[in-house]
């Protein structure tokens, strides 16, 4: 026998030096949902380790999770009063914008700043985009989208990640900020995100849940990886300086593709329902929660993704898992 793969199995020096992937806490960012009011932490039931926080507690979790290694951060907005064209989104003293202010004040470039760009948390309805009897309309949306994109970047955001899935919403950020001046603002964009049943608790955390129907007219189906890379090179082509593809586990296919097809820096969502199964196995204590971690990203990265967007981040650098 002349193949044996075993070989370099022997011992572990052999398999580190043979190892063609090696997940890094570096390009992990984490999620953060934070809310209007002082002193305010509410636990997310279905989201175990992860809180709802006022700006003064959000500083207070940065500040400790910077000094474990965070670098990047993904904010998401709850704001108290949501309308129908989703005004908070983009109002100069909106709960995202003070809170990008406030942390670039308090970290200055010590941390990047990424904003999810929509509008389901700030809607009265829930949905992502302007709505007309009963439909979500597309053009109409982006105007809005872009205000906010605006207003997120003159707050201080180094990225914004727009997470809506309206067409054509790439090229219209990347227009308001370079007349702006805004030139070095990325845009992240959420390219190919399908309508999946992982972001439950996310919906749960970010009161953001669509009060009737459901995203299918705008979030892609499940079923299609061509399209994925229909989006991906409609998204390049518009400006986007990151691509994305979410969720994440059951999608690895797509995240290959995504790789295969662009040479752009690709970043993975692993979502909150992800989140939220691992976390559930290893309460129990069916999984091992480490050891399953460290799997799962590492394979995010075997695949081809670049970054990673996980609510395990706190927990990876807290227990030096890698
Ligand atoms: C906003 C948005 C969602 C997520 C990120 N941005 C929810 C949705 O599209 O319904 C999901 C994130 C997660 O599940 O962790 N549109």
């Amino acid at each position: 026998m002349i193949d044996r793969p075993r070989r370099l199995r022997t011992n572990e020096i052999l398999r580190d030096l043979a190892a063609e992937t090696r997940p890094d806490s570096r390009k992990l960012i984490m999620p953060y949902f934070v809310r209007e009011g002082e002193g305010m932490r509410e636990p997310i039931g279905s989201m175990p380790g992860i809180d709802r926080v006022s700006v003064d507690n959000l500083i207070k979790d940065m500040e400790a999770d910077i000094k474990l290694g965070v670098r990047s951060v993904l904010l998401f907005g709850i704001p108290d009063v949501k309308d129908s064209v989703g005004s908070g989104a983009y109002s100069e003293n909106g709960i995202v914008q003070k809170a990008v202010r406030k942390i670039r004040k308090e970290f200055g470039d010590q941390v990047v700043i990424i904003t999810d760009v929509c509008l389901c948390e700030f809607t009265d309805h829930g949905h992502c985009g302007i709505v007309d009897h009963g439909k979500v309309l597309n053009d109409p949306t982006l105007e809005i989208l872009a205000r906010t994109a605006l207003s997120y970047a003159q707050a201080g955001a180094d990225i914004v990640a727009p997470s809506d899935m309206m067409d054509g919403r790439v090229a219209a950020i990347r227009e308001i900020l370079e007349d702006n001046g805004l030139c070095d603002t990325a845009i992240m964009a959420y390219s190919a995100k399908f309508c999946s049943s992982f972001y439950g608790p996310f919906r749960e955390a970010a009161g953001s849940a669509p009060q009737f129907g459901d995203r299918r007219s705008y979030q892609m189906d499940f079923r299609n990886a061509r399209e994925a890379e229909k989006e991906i090179i409609m998204d390049i082509d518009e400006g986007a300086d990151i691509v994305m593809v979410k969720p994440a586990l059951s999608y690895m296919d797509v995240i290959y593709r995504a790789r295969q097809l662009s040479s752009l820096p690709l970043c993975v969502y692993n979502v909150s329902g992800e989140y939220s199964m691992v976390k559930a196995a290893a309460e129990k204590g069916y999984i091992d929660e480490k050891r399953i971690v460290t799997e799962i990203m590492t394979s995010f990265f075997r695949a081809g993704s670049d970054m990673v967007i996980t609510y395990h981040t706190r927990d990876i650098l807290k227990n030096s898992w890698f």
